[in-house]
């Protein structure tokens, strides 16, 4: 008897549909990075604790190293690769959580940055952008991720600078 072990595929990223033949145990995160080339989620501590390879499935937060490819066939995928836009000059305008970590100095090594990039946007979107963010809505979206440089304190800082942007109805 054949074990079939391995799934054709539709995955959707960033808009863009890719057909790929995966093993059927291939986690979302290595098929990200190793089929799809997209390197800009970060794989830390493949058990879900870290946070670092967090992408968007369907507009929520996916621990991607916890998912399976095949689980998310069908579903819109996005990674950082996707954050920014077109600015309709040849170049790219980032989206305003980058925009933030970028003036607030949220980053150090990097590493945890996509993932917390991620999270953040989905944590933002998902809030009444009326209303001003408090400490507590903050410590809520990135409590779950851990970056080992910052100390947090410039990343929570980017969450209220990017709020304060969304706010004003930038994305
Ligand atoms: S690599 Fe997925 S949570 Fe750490
Ligand atoms: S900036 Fe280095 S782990 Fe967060």
């Amino acid at each position: 008897m054949t074990v079939d072990v391995e799934r054709d595929v539709v995955l959707t990223v960033n808009g863009v549909p890719h057909e790929v033949t995966v093993p059927v145990r291939r986690l979302l995160s290595d098929a990200l990075r190793h089929d799809l080339g997209l390197t800009g989620t970060h794989v830390g501590c493949e058990h879900g604790v870290c946070g670092a390879c967090t992408v968007l499935v369907d507009g929520r937060p996916m621990r991607s190293c916890l998912m399976l490819a095949v689980q998310a066939a069908g579903s819109e995928i996005q990674t950082v690769e996707g954050l920014a836009t077109d600015d309709g000059q040849g170049g790219q305008k980032l989206h305003p959580v980058q925009e933030a970590f970028r003036e607030c100095h949220a980053l150090q090594c990097g590493f945890c940055t996509p993932g917390f990039l991620m999270t953040i946007k989905a944590g933002l979107e998902d809030r009444d952008r009326s209303a001003e963010i408090t400490e507590e809505e903050v410590d809520e979206i990135v409590g779950g991720n851990l970056c080992r440089c910052t100390g947090y304190a410039n990343i929570k800082k980017a969450v209220r600078h990017a709020a304060a942007t969304m706010q004003d109805g930038d994305r």
